[in-house]
Parts: C-alpha cells; structure tokens; sequence
C-alpha cells in the first residue's frame, strides 16, 4: 500500500503526506493546528496476511500518534520526528478493519521539543508516508553497516543484522549477504547459518573499493536475504565508504582536511508545513550543494525525511543530525523520550555515509550533566563510528561529546561596520570552551536573528547582510582549530508569535521561503568552484537613489571569476581583483568597487546623469560571464519557470518560480504585483492561486495526481504577457 487513502469520492478523502491544517503563509494563528485530529481507514481482510505478520509503519506523524482498531488503541508514538511501525497481526478481523489514527497537534510539555518556547512551527497531520508492511513471522528488522581499514588498500565490512520475531519464535535458517557496487556487479557474498534474531557477517579483505567522496559519492549496496523455517525476507541498504574525522585541527573527509561551510535547514514549506512528499526534499539538498556551495547542512533541530539523507548520500552532502529540542529541558518522562529518540535517530540513519555527526544534546539547552551523559554514552554504544556533538549557545559548557559544537552569535553585538569592528566575527574555540586543552570545533549557527534581512529590504541592509555572512566565512577559513561553520540558515520559516518579525516568520534565511536568492545566498554560492557554476552577482540594483545619500558605491560584486571588468557607456572600463585584503581567507572574495579608484568620474555621483553598467567575468583570461545593469529598467517580461520538466506520478511535487525582469534579464524587485495561478493536467496547486511577487519574486508547488499527462502552469498579471511552464507528469 504507497500511501494511506480511503475512497476518493468521500468528501473527507485525504492522501499522505497531509497537513491537518493549511495555513496562510503569514499572520496566522498557529495555535489552529495545536488540536486533536483524526483520520480512518477501513483495511479490508486480505488472503495475503493468512499467517503473516502485518503492521503499519508510519514514516512521520506529528504528534503524539494513537492508533486504535475498531475502537481499541493498539499502538502510539510520541514523537513527531521518527518512524514507529504499529502491529496489526493480533487485532486484525476477516470482517474488515476500522483503523483510527488520532494525532494531537498540541504542544504537549511531556513531549520534545514543547514545554517552552520554540522558534519554529510543528505542523499536525500524518506528513510522511504510511506503509502496510506484510512479511513472514520472522523477517529482518534493521541492519548496521560498518566499515573498517577505509583507508586502507583492502578494506571490511561488518554487518549486524536483526531480526523481527515479535513472537520468540524457535528459528533455524541463513542469512545471505551480497554486496553489489554502483554497476549492480556483485562484490562479495556470503551466507551464514542463523538460530538467533542478532547475528553478525564480516567481510574481510575487500579489494579494489571505491570511497564515498563529496566530487564522487559512491554508493554500494548490501542485499541481505534471510531463509528460515520461519519465513523468508529481503531488504536492501545502501552505505558508503568514507571516513569522518573532527580533531583539534579541523576536520577530514578520507583523511584529506576539508573546512566545512553550510547552511541550517528546515523541513518545512509554505502552506502545506511539513508535508511535502520525496521531490521537495531532495531538491532542498540539491539546492545547498549545487546552488549555495555548501557542503554539510544542519538538520535543525530532529531528524527529517528519509528522502533528504537519501539524497545527501547520492550527491555528497554532509550532514550533522541532531535530536528534537529547542531550549527547553523537561521533567523525567521528557528525558526519557528524548533519550529514545537518540536511539530511534541512530537506528533509523547509521548507514548513511552523509551523516558525520549526532547532536545529542536539546539545541542550546543549559548543561545537565546527568542527561546528556546518557545521551551521548547510548550514541556511542549504538554506533561506535561516528562522533557526537551537543549544539550550546553559552561558553564553558561541559564537554561530554567528542566536538563542542556552539552557535556563535558574537558578531551581531556589533552594530558598527566591519572595517570598525572591535574583534574577530568568530570567538576562538579556547575562549568558548575555557579548556586549557584544544578540542574539535564547529560553528553551528551565526547570523539569524542579529541580523534578520527581509528580500525587500533595502540595498545597504542586504549588502550589511552579505558581509557578514562572509565575514564569518572568512574567520571560519582563517582558524585552522575551527572545523568549519553552519549558518543560520538556508531558508526564511513559519514560526511562532513570539519570534520572527510578527508576521509568523523569520526573516533568517539566505533564500525566501519559497527558496528563491537573497543576495546573502550568492555570499556561499560564490565560494564554490567556477568550474561547478559560474557566479557573478553584483550586490546591487543599480538604481541611483535606493541607498541612502544615492549612488552605489561602494559597489560588491560576489564571484569566483578571477577578475572582473566593468564597462561604462562611455567608454570608462576598471577591472577588479578579489578583495584578497579585508577577506584573505575567503577561497573567492568579492569584489569591491570604492570611491576612491573612480577618483574624478562622474559614476555613482547624486545629480549626474545616470548610466548603464556592463559586467564582466574572467576565468583564465576569457570572459565567461557577463552582466548587464540597467539605468532605465523597464518591466518586460513574466519568467515562470519550472525546477524539473518531469514529475513521477505518485504525489511528487516541483517549484515554480516566477520573477519580473527588465530587458536584459535583471530582476525588478520593487514590483508589488498581485499574480494568478492556472494549473491545467494531473497536478494540483499548493497554496492559494491569487498572490504577489515579494522582491520581483515569488515560488509556488504544484503536486502531481496520480495520472499521467502534461501539466501546464499559467501566471497572470495585469502588467505582462501571461507566463508558462510545462512539466510532463509520467508513469515511472
Ligand atoms: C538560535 C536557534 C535557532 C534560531 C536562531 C535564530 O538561537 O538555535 O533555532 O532560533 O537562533 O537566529
């Protein structure tokens, strides 16, 4: 069963992921999902569960999950972040079976993350999938793969296999395990005779293995096969491999140092909250890694989708995991769930190559000793190869972990500009740990709330924004003891009255809520090899009375050509090197056009008249990129333009994004405009279809059906021609 349905043609039919209650996308009242909610389903008897095991794994439910059949809970699930299967097989009848799920979206303060404030949304509903599971009476649970000699010329594995046997069942039977590597060829098999639900298969000595890179993520898999008098079973796993080392110098992927640089993420969307299916997920990862540059994100603050880390793992993304928390420490049975949700976080992710790190600590809670030494000892004794992180805002924090991971926020202390700031962007690791020893050190958040920068702010604040997103890039560069830095955050969020900017969101993000750049975007993207994606981005809307005085000076450009020419209309050209002096450690600073180099022209003065600006980049002495800058922009055109041209058919969604643009293809981002949406074919419109552009932009999801067929999107205004995009929907 893909997906939890009842009959479509009752009024009440909903499909998975679902969100209990849509909300608008600003000044809502949160408190309108914080209720109970129920959903049924009638599971008809079925030959092929006569002695089977049968249950219901829910992916993710949100929160505190009851699940009753024909009226009697037979199962539940406090946690809002981690997957729980619920066992049918006692309870079900041949009559036909009434499954009730009740989810209440109260914020209960027996329950992680609640019991105080939190600075994000917990959106109700059943928002990931739910999957009927019939297999044997004993099948494999869980498998950990882990790998030995990485480095090493011949390399091992071990896997430890579980097995499911809810009723102790006598067993005798084998288990099979091949490996196959990216082609499918086949790697290594072995069988072994089995009595027990816990056994172990080693394989030593494997030659000619390919490691898990962040440039080539290589990916095996593992087929285990159980035989058994007691029923028959498969599954299959993917892992990597790769090694992941913090030390008090830094950090190393496969033994080669590499500074980390990344963004914190969400899992939430507009409107639908948590419950965007496969699709939105993986493309959120690919958004970090080929759009930002970035190579590790945070998932702030629990565990998300099994989609986002698949994707990690298969385009070479790192990941620090942490537990659901915010501040907030509760009574015992809090602690307890919070305990075991280090334990549910470990089983469900500890083959996944991406993950280097477990936050075991409650983001920026106070030290508690006793808790968190639990906390930290079961993620050790769960999986030995990795090391556990605790993320603190306070200095002198007890070190139990392996890395003190702290959100530094120092910067935002100073409201002067940064050429006269008094101290570095970054503390150095030793004056917040206070140890006299070094210890393995990351940045895991900065920015956020000190500087909170709206999409339509204006340019001297945005410009205030990227600088001190580089800043802290730099810093984090320039500490060799500093493994890297996180920043808050990747994208604007829904949250609570007590936070944001009163309109239930932080303006925090690099990107928009609907994921579309601010120019702090182009701060990370700009790192990034020109040999991956050329950036040239003038920080700028060329406009001569938007800054305060007027004029656009000085000028930042954030790119990774090596120079940069700008052309006047009359003729004037300057050619511009990374500012290698104020950002040494940057791999690619901006560029910073100042007064001072156009002594005596006329470019940038108040009254003057004002002029066209042509930008060009150079990589190895050819120009590759160009940017045109307009005196007179005058609205031209509606881009709407899709993420993917192709959706699968189950319940996938892609972005559409639609931007106003002048003549040369520049964005206008002070059209107010309202826009309608027209969705025509198998997919439906998330969200209202009346909106605005927000900074010349604005983003939306449509859904695909479960047919096949082509979808066109219409965007409307009263200023432009009607705009278009076309995805084709498919069987695959
Ligand atoms: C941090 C917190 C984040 C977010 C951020 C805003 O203290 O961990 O969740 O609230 O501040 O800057």
């Amino acid at each position: 069963m893909p997906s939890w349905t009842t009959d479509p043609s009752d009024d009440c039919f909903v499909e998975l992921p679902h969100t209990a209650v849509e909300l608008p996308l600003d000044y809502f009242d949160e408190t309108s999902y914080q209720r109970e909610f129920t959903y049924q389903k009638r599971l008809n008897w079925s030959e092929e569960f006569e002695g089977k095991e049968v249950g219901l794994v829910f992916d993710g439910s949100m929160a505190n999950t009851r699940v009753f059949l024909d009226g009697v809970q037979i199962g539940g699930h406090k946690d809002g972040y981690t997957p729980f299967e619920i066992r049918l097989t006692p309870h079900l009848k041949p009559t036909g079976n009434l499954i009730t799920v009740c989810v209440d979206g109260a914020e209960n303060p027996e329950i992680p993350p609640f019991g105080g404030q939190i600075d994000y949304l917990t959106y109700a509903g059943i928002y990931r999938e739910v999957w009927l599971k019939v297999t044997d009476r004993v099948s494999i649970k869980n498998v950990k793969i882990e790998t030995k000699g990485v480095l090493e010329t011949n390399k091992s594995v071990r896997l430890n296999c579980f097995l499911s046997n809810p009723d102790d069942l006598a067993l005798n039977g084998t288990l099979k395990a091949e490996i196959f590597d990216a082609n499918s060829d086949s790697v290594a098999a072995q069988v072994i005779e089995i009595a027990d639900s816990e056994s172990a298969i080693e394989f030593p000595e494997l030659a000619n293995i390919q490691l898990w890179a962040l440039d080539r993520p290589y990916l095996y898999e593992v087929r285990l096969s159980l035989r058994s008098d007691q029923g028959i079973d498969q599954i299959r796993q993917k892992f990597g491999f790769r090694t992941a080392e913090f030390t008090a110098d830094g950090f190393r992927l496969n033994g080669e140092k590499l500074k980390l640089i990344g963004l914190n993420r969400h899992q939430s969307f507009p409107y639908s909250g948590y419950a965007q299916g496969p699709a939105s997920q993986e493309r959120d990862a690919d958004i970090l890694k080929y759009e930002l540059a970035c190579n590790i994100v945070r998932t702030s603050h629990y565990p998300q989708s099994n989609a986002f880390l698949d994707r990690c793992d298969e385009i070479g993304l790192l990941v620090l995991e942490e537990i659901p928390g915010w501040q907030h420490i509760g009574g015992d049975a809090w602690k307890e769930e919070s305990v075991q949700n280090v334990r549910r976080m470990i089983e469900r992710d500890w083959n996944h190559p991406s993950i280097i790190l477990w936050g075991v600590r409650i983001n920026e809670s106070d030290d508690d000793d006793a808790f968190y030494l639990r906390t930290n000892t079961l993620a050790h004794q769960l999986d030995p190869t990795r090391q556990t992180s605790g993320i603190r805002k306070h200095a002198g924090s007890s070190l139990l972990e392996d890395v003190y991971t702290m959100n530094d926020f120092v910067l935002g202390e100073f409201e002067l500009p940064h050429e006269n700031r008094p101290r570095s962007p970054l503390r150095s690791p030793s004056e917040v740990t206070g140890l006299p020893q070094k210890t393995p050190y990351l940045v895991t958040e900065y920015n956020g709330h000190m500087f909170p920068t709206k999409v339509t702010d204006q340019e001297q604040r945005q410009i205030e924004h990227v600088t001190r997103h580089l800043e802290v890039l730099n810093a984090a560069h320039g500490d060799d003891n500093i493994a890297g830095c996180i920043g808050w955050c990747m994208f604007d969020y829904n949250t609570h009255k007590d936070f944001g900017s009163g309109d239930r969101i932080c303006h925090h993000g690099v990107l928009t809520i609907f994921r579309e750049p601010k120019f702090a975007a182009y701060a990370y993207a700009s790192q990034g090899s020109p040999e991956n994606r050329v950036v040239l981005q003038p920080v700028t809307y060329w406009a001569r009375g938007e800054r305060n005085i007027g004029g656009t000076l000085p000028l930042m450009i954030l790119s990774n050509c090596d120079f940069i020419r700008l052309n006047f209309p009359n003729g004037a050209s300057f050619d511009l090197l990374p500012d290698h002096q104020t950002f040494a450690h940057l791999p690619h600073p901006p560029f910073m056009l100042r007064q001072d180099d156009l002594s005596g022209s006329e470019v940038g003065q108040w009254g003057m008249l004002w002029t066209d600006i042509k930008i060009v980049g150079y990589v190895d002495n050819n120009p590759i990129v160009t940017r045109r800058l307009l005196a007179n922009p005058i609205a031209t055109r509606l881009e709407v333009k899709s993420d993917r041209p192709t959706l699968s058919q189950a319940r996938n969604e892609v972005r559409i994004s639609v931007k106003a643009l002048d003549q040369a293809g520049n964005l206008l981002p002070y059209i107010d405009l309202p826009i309608t949406i027209e969705v025509d074919g198998p997919a439906t419109l998330i969200g209202p279809d009346t909106t605005a552009l927000r900074g010349g932009a604005t983003a939306f999801w449509i859904r695909s059906k479960r047919e096949s067929g082509d979808v066109v999107v219409r965007v409307r205004s009263t200023r432009f021609a009607t705009g278009e995009a076309r995805v084709s929907v498919s069987n695959s």
